[in-house]
């Protein structure tokens, strides 16, 4: 792995290592029983709710966890999340695997992300996260919840005016599932960023608006790519929710999406229930490869977006 992160270093209340998953880019990062009981005790006065109801106490939480990992967790998660080598881990909270343990996943993540960043406010849901079911019939307006297909690979926060540069992604159950696992891809391995990233179209202001179901109805303008502090190319890309103005814009986009849709550098992974994965957005591509129908199919997952508040994004200052 090609990584500014020393994975051989010795870190009190956690361990890393390469995933075996997808070894060149995604860290893993297991949390030991002890740390979680010790962390659950320590926190026990707070409900979600608590959380939900005063955004400060996130930050409490996020303390006490990284206090329990020897105060090391902290900088070792802001290091990785803008190390433009792996910027993706994912966690094993080891024995946190049951859905009736889901307060307590919700409690894990938002001390997680309140380490290195803030979540955002989620209009989907109210909150600074979302729950969802995805069930084997959906009526929905988007692929988010639709199960038999795959869900195209994208940027999240592309139709919000909040910087989104963090995307976490909790497994909270899991039934009768065949298939469905994350698509990972790193703009650093697609084919197509080259050619995509140098044509004129990739800085052109694009209007971007989503459907009723994510109660955001203001529409936003943004290019495609910007350019990271390197000079580097990064993405603010989803298909469902560009809105091209002409045939032009229209064409480079479908062709853009083809290229993206048939890298063979996608990289599925799979995700067990109580396991999340955690993406540095701007450079990763994310997305959800289809799955077998069954009437007694149930999955549900969690989501935080949000912004960095130590290193800040990846985008140029100027901004
Ligand atoms: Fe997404």
């Amino acid at each position: 792995m090609n990584s500014i992160v020393n994975l051989d270093t010795q870190f009190t209340g956690f361990s890393v290592k390469p995933s075996e998953q997808y070894p060149e880019r995604l860290i893993e990062l297991t949390f030991p029983k002890e740390t979680l009981d010790a962390f659950f005790a320590a926190t026990e006065e707070w409900p979600v709710q608590a959380l939900e109801y005063k955004s400060f106490l996130r930050f409490r939480v996020a303390k006490i966890l990284n206090d329990i990992c020897g105060g090391q967790l902290q900088q070792f998660l802001i290091d990785t999340m803008v190390d433009r080598g792996t910027g993706a881990i994912l966690f094993k909270p080891e024995g946190l695997d049951d859905v009736s343990r889901a307060e307590d996943m919700v409690k894990l993540t938002t001390a997680v992300a309140h380490s290195y960043g803030r979540s955002n406010y989620d209009a989907m849901s109210g909150q600074y996260y979302a729950r969802f079911v995805v069930q084997n019939v959906d009526n929905s307006d988007s692929y988010l919840r639709q199960p038999h297909r795959v869900m195209e690979l994208h940027n999240d926060g592309t139709f919000v005016e909040q910087d989104t540069d963090y995307v976490l992604m909790l497994k909270i159950d899991e039934q009768n599932m065949e298939g469905g696992n994350s698509l990972l891809l790193h703009l650093d391995d697609w084919e197509g960023l080259e050619k995509f990233s140098n044509d004129p179209m990739a800085y052109r202001e694009l209007r971007w608006s989503a459907p009723p179901s994510k109660k955001v109805s203001k529409e936003v303008f943004h290019p495609v790519f910007d350019l990271d502090v390197e000079g580097k190319p990064i993405m603010s890309y989803i298909d469902q929710f560009v809105q091209p103005a002409n045939y032009e814009e229209g064409n480079w986009l479908c062709d853009l999406s083809e290229s993206i849709e048939n890298s063979p550098a996608i990289h599925g992974i799979r995700v067990e229930t109580g396991n999340f994965l955690l993406i540095n957005n701007h450079f990763w591509l994310h997305g959800r490869d289809k799955f077998t129908p069954h009437d007694g199919l149930r999955r549900e997952l969690m989501r935080q977006r949000g912004y960095f508040t130590h290193k800040k994004t990846l985008r140029k200052p100027t901004q």
